[in-house]
């Protein structure tokens, strides 16, 4: 049986046990264990039905130096400038929603790393997070708390739909309040930073505080891309169908009930451009008001969820005009990983 508490405590206990407990962080509900136990780890990739080679991201307390200390990683051959950047990213963005990808010392276990040389470390910026993480004393390994290829959850309800009666203990934190999962990036030996997800860090933040370029993951000669992101994720059950812009050509929905996820209100003249085409009804979901892209992420994985219960049979989204900035490449990353299907 699966219960939801509201008491930091608890988690705890349940945690030094050994059992995984899902836990809310500011971008996502993360399944959490203590990271040096693997039995433990063994269940969070059991419950998720989660393939042993994706590799899991390492929590670390606000004021943990685990990972410059020498414990989690070794930074032995890193120049002055990856240290540099490593020290500058760490002092402008943790805690919060960004993920470095560093060496690892013998003491990570393989299980955690999928048996890469590397380790994937974050300081959650949730302040309840931050409270299990401070009085469990140890660094907590936590993939998003869903099943794996499926949407990751925002709110509480959302994880015992996804793991109801495959783990003990959901701490509810109230809904994320970034709703994407965090930027990962990871830092090569001479410095070159490479961008493996992008997350709700704006990459822009990233290049602006160092004044270089990210590499996409594909382009780092010696870094496997994140394991994880993998085309189709994100899925939903019904088909999603991702227009790349409000100009495309509009395909025949004609005897279909579809299901639109907008980032902002869709305008009448683009309903109307539809024609013969346009489905028997419409289900519309904004996920802003206004288009604001902090909004829109926010409910990003709430309106997926929502529009897949409902009763269309085809949901319709449109990818935001180019170029992107902020946390529209977020946005637009989730829709084209959940759209794969269609
Ligand atoms: O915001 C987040 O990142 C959430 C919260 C719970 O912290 N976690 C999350 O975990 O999204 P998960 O497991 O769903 O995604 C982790 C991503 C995957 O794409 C995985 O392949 C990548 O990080 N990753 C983890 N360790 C890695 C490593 N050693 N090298 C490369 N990529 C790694
Ligand atoms: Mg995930």
């Amino acid at each position: 049986m699966t219960r939801i508490t509201r008491s930091v405590e608890e988690a705890v206990e349940v945690l030094r046990q050994g059992d995984p407990v899902a836990i809310p962080t500011e971008t996502v509900y993360g399944l959490a264990a203590n990271a040096f136990d693997e039995r433990a780890i063994a269940k969070v990739f059991a419950a998720k039905e989660r393939p042993s080679f994706d590799p899991l991201i390492v929590h670390l307390a606000i004021d943990s130096d685990a990972w410059q200390d020498g414990s989690l990683t070794d930074l032995s051959r890193f120049t002055a400038l990856a240290r540099q950047r490593l020290e500058a990213l760490a002092q402008a963005f943790w805690p919060g929603p960004l993920t470095i990808v560093l060496p690892k010392t013998a003491r990570v276990p393989d299980l955690v790393t999928s048996g890469l040389p590397r380790v994937a470390l974050r300081k959650p910026a949730h302040p309840v997070a931050q409270r299990v993480l401070a009085l469990t004393g140890f660094p907590l390994a936590a993939p998003s708390a869903n099943r794996f290829g499926r949407i990751s959850p925002t709110e509480s309800s959302h994880v015992m739909a996804e793991l109801e009666g495959r783990i003990p203990l959901i701490l509810d934190g109230g809904p994320c309040s970034v709703g994407v999962e965090s930027t990962v990036i990871a830092i090569a030996e001479d410095g070159r930073i490479s961008i493996l997800r992008p997350g709700g860090l704006a990459p822009e933040k990233i290049t602006d505080l160092l004044g270089c370029k990210l590499e996409p993951a594909a382009q780092a000669k010696d870094l496997s891309a994140s394991p994880g992101t993998l085309e189709s994720h994100y899925a939903p059950t019904k088909p999603l169908l991702l227009l790349d812009s409000e100009s495309a050509a509009k395909p025949d929905l004609r005897s279909k009930r579809a299901g639109l996820l907008t980032l902002a209100p869709a305008s009448r003249e683009w309903i109307a451009s539809w024609g013969p085409n346009a489905p028997t009804a419409w289900t519309f979901h904004p996920l802003s008001s206004n288009g604001d892209p902090h909004e829109a992420a926010r409910e990003l994985f709430r309106g997926l969820r929502e529009l897949d219960a409902s009763d269309c049979d085809v949901m319709v989204s449109v990818l935001p005009t180019t170029p992107w900035t902020g946390l529209i490449h977020a946005i637009a990353d989730r829709l084209q990983r959940a759209s794969k299907r269609y």
